[in-house]
C-alpha cells in the first residue's frame, strides 16, 4: 500500500482562479479527476509529458528530424512518453522561468552565484569557478542558503583552490565544517580535491560525466557543477526540482522508485536550455544571462525553495502557473459543478494499455477529500522508514588537580578520543564511548559504568588516581560520578541515544595516556570507537571549540548545565543574570574556572559547617565501609534533585580528604539515567 499523505482539509485558501481551458491537458482532466476515479486515476501517459523540446526523445517528435543534441546522460535514460499534439514548447517555460529568475537571483545574496560566461575564463579561473560552485553545492545539500553563506565564505578564505584543499588535512576540514552535520561530505570533498589533483592534473572535469569520476560527486553535484560553473547542458535533480517537476506534470509516483527517478531525470534533461554559441544563438536572447543551463537549473531550485514550497506554495505568483498541470487540476476540481461529477464518472475509460504505468492512486478515500485536491499531493509522500534506535554509553572524564579549589585551565582537563579516519564522524573527537549492541540495550547503568571504567583504564593510566574499585583506594584520589540527562542525535539511518556520565578524577598530576595498543581490547565487539593512542587531554574551556560532532556538543552542554547551569562555557564559568537565573555562553570557550562551579560553593559550605576540620582516619578498605558526604571536592558537584552523586571518604592523604563516589545506582537504582530527549540534528551514519 503506498503511504497516504494526509489530505489537506479545511485550510482556508483564497479561491482558485477559473481553469485554464487552453492547457494541453484540459480535455483529459474530467476523466483523470472524476471523483469516482480518483482511486484509479486513469490517464494516458502523455498526461505527464505535455512539454516538448528539441531534446525530447525521438518517439515524441512529430517530425523525423533528429534532435540537434542529446546529452549522454539522457541517451541511456528511458524514453519519456510521447508528448501531446498540443504540447507546450520548453522554450516557453524557459522564457518564463528565466525572466522570473533574472529578477530574483540576487535576493538571497549567495556569494557563489555569479553571472559569467565560462568561455571567457582562463583555465585557472575555470578551475576556481568549478571549485567554488562545488563547495557551495555540497554545503547546500544539508542546510539552507542562509546557513551556508558564512561557512562557504570561511571555507573559501581558508581553502581558496582545489590545490589548497588537497593539501589540507581532515582536522582542518572538519573544523570548518563544524555545525553543518554530515561530516562524511566534508571528508569526501577533501578526497575529491585530492582526486582532482592526482587523476586530473589539478583540472576540474568540465562535464557531468567527467565530474562523476570524482569522490563525493554524484549525479546531482555533477549536474550542478557542470552547468553552473561550466555552462554544460546537463540536468540536475534534487528535492526541490523533484517537487517542481512532479507538480508541473502532476506525477504521483513513488519518489524513490527507479521508474520515477528515471522519468524525472529525463524530464529535467529535456528542459535544460543549451548555452548560446556564435553559430547557434539562443532563442532566449539575453534572458537567463550569460550561462543559460546554469541559470535554468538554479532557477528551478530557486522556484522550489521560494515559491513551489512543500506546504502552501504560492501558485498565484508562480511564473509557471499557466503551464503547471497540478495547478490546472486544482483549479478544475475547485470549479467543477457538483452535478458534473456523475457525468465525468461515466466518461468512457481509456484502454488499459494506454494508461500511465508510473502513477499510484491519489491518497483520497472519499469524494469529500477528493474535492480538496491540491497541488501539495505532489510529489507522492515518501514512505517513512523507521530509523534504527541504538544506545551509546559515554564517559565525560574530567581531571582536576588535587587540592585546588579554583582550577585554572591547565588544572581542569577533559579526555577526548579521536574517531577513526573512516566511517561515521571520521576524524572527529568525542568523549570515550561504547556503542551498545542492540541486544545489550538498554544496558543496566551499573553494567555500563563497569564497561566505561574498563574503557577509561585502557585509555589512561589511572594508577595515580582512583576510578572505581576498592583496590584503588590507596591511591587516594577524589572521584565524583554523575549521570547526565540523556541526549539524542538523529543520523541518517539511526537515532542514537547517548547515556552519559560525568566522572571527575583528582590527583596531583594528569593521568598519563596509554600508547596505542596492538592488541584489540578484550571487549572489542562493544568498544566500537575509542582506542588507546587516540586519546588526548584538553583544557575543559576548549571542549566547546574542539573538533567534535553535534552529539558531543549536546552532552557537553548538559555537563555545563549541571556544573555551571544553563549550558554555559567550557571551563567552569558561570553567568548569573540579575534575575538570578543562570545562563551560559553556550558551548564557547568559557573562562578559566575563576568562578566556583555550581554546587562547589554549597558543598564547601556544607563541609565548612558540618564536615570534619581534621583529616579522618582511613576507613577499612571494604566497600561496605562508606560514609556519607564528606569532602568539598575541587570541581566536584553536589547532589541536586535527581543527581546521583554520593561522595564518600575512603582515604586521607596530606591535607585533603580523599573521597570516592558510589553511584547512587548501588543504593537507589531508580534515579539513574532519567530520559530527557533534547532537540536533535541530522548527521549521517
Ligand atoms: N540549492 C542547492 N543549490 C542551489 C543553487 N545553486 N541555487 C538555489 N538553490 C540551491
Ligand atoms: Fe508549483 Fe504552484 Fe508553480 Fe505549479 S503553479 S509549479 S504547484 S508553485
Amino acid at each position: 500500500m503506498p503511504p497516504k499523505k494526509k489530505p489537506v482539509q479545511g485550510v482556508a485558501r483564497p479561491p482558485l482562479p477559473q481553469p485554464n481551458q487552453a492547457h494541453p491537458c484540459a480535455s483529459l482532466l474530467p476523466s483523470a479527476l472524476a471523483p469516482s476515479t480518483f482511486t484509479d486515476r486513469p490517464h494516458p501517459p502523455a498526461y505527464h509529458c505535455f512539454v516538448t523540446s528539441p531534446y525530447y526523445p525521438r518517439t515524441a517528435r512529430t517530425t523525423d528530424e533528429p534532435p540537434k543534441k542529446r546529452s549522454k546522460a539522457s541517451s541511456s535514460a528511458p524514453k519519456l512518453p510521447p508528448a501531446l499534439d498540443t504540447a507546450i514548447d520548453a522554450v516557453v517555460l524557459q522564457q518564463k522561468l528565466l525572466t522570473w529568475f533574472d529578477g530574483v537571483k540576487d535576493k538571497r545574496g549567495m556569494p557563489w552565484r555569479k553571472d559569467i560566461d565560462p568561455n571567457t575564463l582562463s583555465r585557472k579561473e575555470k578551475n576556481r569557478r568549478g571549485y567554488e560552485v562545488w563547495v557551495s553545492e555540497i554545503m547546500l545539500q544539508q542546510t539552507t542558503v542562509a546557513a551556508v553563506i558564512p561557512y562557504w565564505t570561511k571555507w573559501m578564505a581558508e581553502f581558496p583552490t582545489v590545490e589548497a584543499l588537497a593539501d589540507g588535512d581532515l582536522e582542518a576540514v572538519n573544523r570548518l565544517w563544524k555545525g553543518l552535520g554530515y561530516y562524511s561530505r566534508a571528508k569526501r570533498l577533501l578526497d575529491g580535491a585530492r582526486t582532482v589533483m592526482e587523476k586530473h592534473g589539478g583540472n576540474m572535469p568540465r562535464t557531468a560525466e567527467g565530474l562523476l569520476d570524482i569522490d563525493g560527486i554524484g549525479p546531482y553535484s555533477a549536474g550542478s557543477v557542470s552547468s553552473i560553473a561550466f555552462a554544460a547542458r546537463s540536468a540536475l535533480v534534487d528535492g526541490n526540482v523533484t517537487r517542481v517537476l512532479s507538480r508541473l506534470v502532476a506525477l504521483h509516483a513513488p519518489v524513490a522508485a527507479k521508474a520515477t527517478t528515471s522519468f524525472v531525470w529525463a524530464l529535467a534533461d529535456v528542459l535544460v536550455p543549451p548555452q548560446a554559441t556564435e553559430d547557434e544563438p539562443s532563442p532566449l536572447g539575453s534572458v537567463g544571462g550569460l550561462n543559460k543551463p546554469g541559470a535554468w537549473n538554479q532557477a528551478l531550485m530557486e522556484l522550489g525553495a521560494t515559491v513551489c514550497t512543500p506546504k502552501n506554495p504560492k501558485c498565484e505568483e508562480c511564473p509557471l502557473n499557466e503551464e503547471c498541470l497540478a495547478f490546472a487540476e486544482a483549479r478544475f476540481v475547485a470549479h467543477r459543478p457538483r452535478s458534473n461529477d456523475a457525468r465525468a464518472a461515466s466518461n468512457p475509460e481509456p484502454d488499459i494499455e494506454d494508461l500511465c504505468t508510473l502513477c499510484s492512486t491519489l491518497p483520497y478515500e472519499t469524494t469529500a477529500e477528493a474535492r480538496n485536491h491540491n497541488v501539495e499531493v505532489y510529489p507522492m509522500a515518501k514512505e517513512k522508514t523507521k530509523k534504527r534506535e541504538e544506545d551509546t554509553a559515554v564517559c565525560v572524564l574530567e581531571w582536576v588537580r588535587k587540592g585546588v579549589v579554583n582550577p585554572t585551565d591547565e588544572e581542569r582537563q577533559v579526555l577526548l578520543v579521536k574517531r577513526p579516519e573512516k566511517g561515521l564522524l571520521a576524524g572527529l573527537f568525542e568523549f570515550p564511548a561504547i556503542d551498545l549492541a542492540p541486544e545489550d540495550s538498554p544496558l543496566k547503568a551499573s553494567a555500563r559504568t563497569l564497561r566505561l571504567d574498563k574503557l577509561v583504564r585502557s585509555l589512561i593510566d589511572t594508577s595515580n588516581c582512583l576510578l572505581r574499585s576498592p583496590e584503588d583506594a590507596s591511591a587516594g584520589a577524589l572521584v565524583s560520578r554523575t549521570s547526565l540527562p540523556t541526549v539524542t542525535q538523529v543520523y541518517s539511518h539511526i537515532t542514537r541515544t547517548y547515556l552519559a556520565e560525568r566522572v571527575v578524577l583528582s590527583s596531583s598530576s594528569l593521568p598519563p595516556l596509554r600508547p596505542a595498543s596492538k592488541q584489540a581490547p578484550a571487549d572489542s565487539t562493544a568498544v566500537v570507537q575509542s582506542r588507546a593512542g587516540a586519546a588526548k587531554w584538553i583544557p575543559a574551556s576548549q571542549v566547546g571549540s574542539a573538533n567534535v560532532g553535534g552529539a558531543v556538543g549536546k552532552i557537553w552542554n548538559e555537563r555545563n548545565s549541571l556544573v555551571i547551569g544553563g549550558g554555559g562555557g567550557g571551563g567552569g564559568s558561570k553567568t548569573v543574570n540579575t534575575n538570578g537565573k543562570r545562563s551560559g555562553n553556550k558551548g564557547k570557550n568559557g573562562s578559566t574556572a575563576a568562578a566556583p562551579e555550581k554546587g562547589q560553593a554549597s558543598l564547601a559550605g556544607f563541609f565548612l559547617k558540618k564536615g570534619p576540620s581534621e583529616p579522618r582516619p582511613p576507613p577499612p578498605p571494604s566497600s561496605s565501609s562508606f560514609v556519607k558526604h564528606e569532602s568539598p571536592a575541587p570541581g566536584d558537584v553536589t547532589a541536586e534533585d535527581d543527581d546521583i552523586v554520593i561522595v564518600e571518604t575512603t582515604a586521607i592523604t596530606g591535607s585533603v580528604t580523599e573521597a570516592r563516589v558510589r553511584t547512587a545506582l548501588k543504593s537507589s537504582p531508580v534515579k539513574v539515567y532519567k530520559k530527557r530527549r533534547i532537540a536533535s540534528d541530522s548527521e549521517d551514519e
